[in-house]
């Protein structure tokens, strides 16, 4: 098959939502369309259930399992899709929205009985900086949710994104009936099912055909008439091209655990969703096309036992064709690199495999070259940008309680902050170093893992700081000045570049007010 034929057959995408909505198990439906499990409950959650959610070991191990799920691949009707797991638990936010690069596109569930929550903020908040187009599932029709109406308003006003449902309920809770595709102009009735993968909806060009009255009732078929009716009217009609340009999201309304409406968002999916997308680098854009290789590093997977310090590195194949055992230009490092140990993750399975293409995503073996970011080419110096770091919200300086352990306390922080569990900042005044995480579990996480797979000890001990705010200045001599008449709350990120080190809100604001020359960000690219 040529290269252009292997992009167009590829779909990348993430679901996301916040824990609870039904993420897991809409995957699980959509691995069962796609024949790669045969059984619902084969997929494990990496939910952190709430019994465990204080015992972070438990947590690591879940993530072990994780490794498995973290990219599921399968096919359906000839198209080959790459479906990467995110993290359940909040904790590790900073994973999801790395994950979220190597992606694109996202369907975002959301629960119909709790509407958009804070986690859905969060992750649209990345996905609008990245233009990643986004479809919705409203999920959990089978429950007394909220309006259809004031769900779309509200996913519009908190999530500030245009919506065009393509599908649309009948009834809700016990009263769901079903949902019409305003799309292809079916209706799928609904039919309580968990296991049932029947694709046997009926076609109504003409939603005035007596015989929907008689199917789902008067009343409902006059309500959908009207909702239809409503909805052709206020909504403009959907222009894919919108949804690409992450202009607008289609919107479509089922059951997951009930396998409904799943199916009909997946057929629409593998439509309209993006094939792999042409890529931003420092140097130029890098399209799919291009013959060849390249690709980078969203992901590091520590191996659990501290005796191999082996590491999976994922990497996104964005141009040409990667191939098992040829060296490549690690764009950051002394040497190039091959790679005999490749995998690639179908579903539950992985295999060994010698060669992938651009949207899928490779598991390579690694024993400490590759970080967070690093970038793969077949010559060319470039560097994949748009995988930034983003402001933490806790920190925490680094205690060295084993003063004869400071090399290897070095050592551990560094593969550690590589691996992208938290991130490091050094004090330009005094040289402390504070760790910055999205939640307080990383702390434990690092503690044991510095004292278990280095032997270092070290204590965390709370800093009053509200945000890590990378700055930047057109004219180096302000910049210089700046940095000197506040150097206490100067720092240097792993990369070394410059970072202010704001107390509060309103401080940093005052300070803003006080340098308008100054800018200050809250990521690491900008
Ligand atoms: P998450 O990965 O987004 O955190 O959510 P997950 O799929 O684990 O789903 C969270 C809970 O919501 C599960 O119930 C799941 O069965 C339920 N759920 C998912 N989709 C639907 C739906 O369409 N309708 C209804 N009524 N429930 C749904 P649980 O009690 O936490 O777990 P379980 O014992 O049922 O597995």
């Amino acid at each position: 098959m040529s290269l252009t034929a292997e992009i167009n057959k590829r779909r990348t995408f993430a679901i996301i939502a916040h824990p609870d909505a039904g993420k897991t198990t809409l995957t699980e439906k959509l691995l069962l369309f796609g024949g790669a499990i045969q059984t619902a409950g084969a997929v494990k959650s990496n939910k952190i259930d709430t019994a465990t959610k204080s015992d972070w070991m438990e947590i690591e191990k879940q993530r072990g399992i994780s490794v498995a799920t973290s990219v599921m691949g399968f096919e359906y009707k000839g198209i080959k899709i790459n479906l990467l797991d995110t993290p359940g638990h909040q904790d590790f936010a900073e994973d999801t929205y790395r994950t979220l690069t190597a992606v694109d596109s996202v369907i975002m569930v959301i629960d119909c009985v709790k509407g958009v929550e804070i986690q859905t903020e969060k992750l649209m908040e990345v996905c609008r900086m990245r233009n990643t187009p986004v479809i919705c599932f409203i999920n959990k029709l089978d429950r007394e949710g909220r309006d259809p109406y004031d769900l779309l308003d509200e996913v519009e006003s908190k999530l500030g994104i245009k919506v065009r449902p393509l599908s649309w309920p009948i009834g809700m809770g016990k009263g769901f009936k079903g949902v019409y595709n305003l799309y292809e102009k079916k209706l799928n009735l609904f039919t309580p099912s968990q296991r049932k993968l029947s694709d046997d909806r009926q076609v109504f060009e003409n939603l005035d055909d007596p015989q929907l009255d008689s199917l789902i009732g008067p009343g409902n078929a006059n309500q959908l008439r009207e909702d239809v009716d409503l909805i052709e009217g206020v909504y403009p009609d959907f222009e894919v091209q919108d949804y690409l340009e992450a202009k607008i999201a289609p919107v479509f309304f089922g059951s997951a655990v009930n396998n409904f409406g799943v199916n009909e968002m997946l057929d629409t999916f593998i439509q309209i969703a993006p094939i792999p997308q042409i890529r931003e680098t420092d140097l130029r854009k890098v399209a799919p096309e291009e013959s060849k290789f390249s690709g980078f590093v969203f992901k590091i997977h520590a191996n659990m036992d501290p005796n191999h310090r082996n590491r999976i590195a994922f990497l996104r194949i964005c141009s040409g064709k990667f191939e098992r055992n040829k060296p490549y230009n690690h764009v950051r490092g002394p040497k190039p690199l091959r790679f005999s140990n490749v995998t690639q993750f179908m579903a539950q399975d992985k295999e060994i495999i010698d060669e992938a293409f651009p949207g899928d995503i490779v598991g390579l073996y690694d024993t400490g070259n590759l970080k967070i970011g690093d970038t793969l080419t077949e010559g060319e110096n470039l560097v994949f940008t748009g995988i930034p770091s983003f402001s933490p919200e806790i920190f925490r300086e680094v205690v060295n309680k084993d003063a004869m352990k400071t090399k290897q306390l070095e050592k551990g922080l560094k593969q550690l902050m590589e691996e992208g569990v938290a991130q490091l900042f050094t004090f330009e005044m005094g040289a402390r170093k504070v760790v910055g995480t999205v939640g307080q579990l990383q702390f434990e996480v690092i503690q044991f893992r510095l004292k278990n797979e280095y032997n270092a000890t070290v204590e965390f001990h709370p800093m009053n700081l509200y945000k890590a705010c990378w700055i930047s200045c057109s004219d180096k001599k302000q910049l210089d000045e700046f940095v000197r008449s506040k150097n206490r709350y100067i720092a240097r990120d792993k990369d070394d570049k410059l970072v202010f080190m704001a107390e509060s809100k309103s401080w940093l604001q005052m300070v803003q007010d006080n340098y308008p020359e100054i800018e200050f960000h809250f990521t690491s690219e900008f």
